[in-house]
């Protein structure tokens, strides 16, 4: 019998957080939280078809298509983790780029020397399509195993249209195998290529040559830029982000990491979301909150960098819906442990458990415009994660250390 086909039922759960109902934007007190108890989830086809009391589900639950997922033991039950924002496909490390910035050169400094970014573009356009397969993989694996379910990936890292259709087509491949699900992002305006002097014939070259063959080939519906004085302009990012919306993208950027100027950008072109905002501050937020803008906060890159986190207290109060990513890239992140650095800048940030939680679940849904997953309720994705504990504040009280020890995506156990 393939599970597929069967009626899956999971629990009894201690505790679990739905994370439904919550304001999509703004403060949400624990208080808020739905959290159920003796919980099971009956899931069919991949979806959710209820969550319940769990000795009623198991009274229904006679039909001999029924396969059961006894928990024995206290766990407490959360939709599975999103990560919607990361560079994960790459090869080669940026150890010397790491000794550099602790021996005092700035993350820019080094970039403009030719390190940073572009070294780990030498490296990747290095490898063969098969070598980042396999390690995209690797990555993938591990996220999943700390209960990633739903993980964004851009490219960047090739600058070419054939590199960068290299990097897409390994995300590609790895998203048709993974239980982990991919969201591809087309981050070719990540840096002006060392064989370019014009960044906005470049630009012109992404737009003609390489966004069509994406779109074609189905590769990625997003696209990304970096806005910042070493990297693209906001003048001719405004036009870069207006050509591929012209072409059906959908669009995220790279914003407000150093220097303001790109959540603007973000917020004139329509983007989805804005992601870094270190350097926001209350003009930004009003651009983003008018514009219906997600605020992803990517502590990760903080910590790699030695700088202040994303100011996530303020925005929340300032109306954002805030999302919390990894930003896992060789450079500013190579951590990618979300869980831990949630929990860091909640500590830090002095987020409630829930703005934590919903930044790395159903928040971070919305920054990937996905509406079918990051809650538990009737007709979502049955992605799930139990951690084994029976008090959901426990997760973050420890510091990212509690992982999930069972995960399910679409129902199945990964
Ligand atoms: O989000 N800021 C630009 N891009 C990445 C870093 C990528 C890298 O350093 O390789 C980021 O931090
Ligand atoms: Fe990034």
């Amino acid at each position: 019998m393939k599970e597929e086909n069967t009626h899956i039922l999971i629990g009894p759960f201690s505790q679990v957080l739905t994370m439904a109902e919550l304001p999509e934007t703004g403060p949400i007190a624990d208080e808020q939280l739905q959290v159920l108890e003796n919980v099971g989830v009956l899931v069919y086809e991949g979806r959710i078809m209820q969550v319940g009391n769990y000795d009623k589900l198991l009274q229904h639950a006679t039909d001999s298509n029924y396969i059961f997922h006894k928990i024995d033991q206290p766990m407490v039950l959360l939709p599975g983790l999103i990560d919607a924002h990361t560079h994960i496909c790459f090869a080669g490390s940026r150890a010397n780029d790491y000794a550099m910035r602790v021996a005092g050169k700035s993350y820019l400094e080094i970039a403009r020397s030719g390190g940073g970014i572009l070294d780990s573009v030498r490296k990747t356009r290095e490898a063969t399509l098969v070598e980042l397969v396999d390690l995209l993989k690797k990555r993938c694996d591990r996220h999943l195993s700390e209960g990633v379910t739903t993980c964004e990936v851009k490219s960047g890292y090739g600058l070419t249209t054939e590199e960068e259709l290299k990097m897409l087509e390994a995300i590609q491949l790895v998203n048709k195998h993974h239980a982990l699900e991919l969201i591809p992002t087309c981050l070719a305006a990540h840096m002006r290529p060392p064989e370019h002097t014009d960044s906005r014939l470049y630009l012109q070259e992404v737009v003609t040559q390489l966004l069509p063959q994406v779109k074609e080939q189905g590769l990625a519906n997003r696209v990304d830029i970096f806005i910042e004085e070493t990297a693209f302009s906001e003048e001719e990012s405004l036009e870069y982000l207006a050509a591929a919306k012209e072409l059906g993208f959908e669009i995220t950027v790279h914003a407000d990491q150093f220097s303001t100027g790109g959540s603007r950008i973000a917020a004139e072109a329509g983007a989805v979301s804005a992601d870094h905002l270190e350097a926001s501050g209350e003009e930004e937020f009003a651009l983003m909150r008018e514009a219906g803008v997600v605020a992803t906060v990517l502590p990760g890159a903080s910590l790699g960098l030695g700088m202040h986190y994303a100011p996530a207290r303020r925005m929340l109060d300032g109306g954002l819906c805030v999302a919390i990513a990894t930003d896992w890239n060789p450079g500013s992140a190579p951590m990618g442990d979300l869980l831990l650095q949630a929990a860091l800048l909640g500590a830090s940030e002095k987020l409630t458990i829930a703005e934590t939680l919903a930044g790395i679940t159903v928040r971070a849904a919305k920054a990937l415009n996905l509406t079918d997953r990051g809650i538990v309720a009737k007709g979502m994705q049955a992605d799930l994660i139990a951690f084994p504990t029976d008090n959901y504040k426990e997760i973050f009280y420890q510091q990212g250390k509690l992982k999930p020890m069972q995960v399910w995506k679409r129902g199945r156990e990964v």
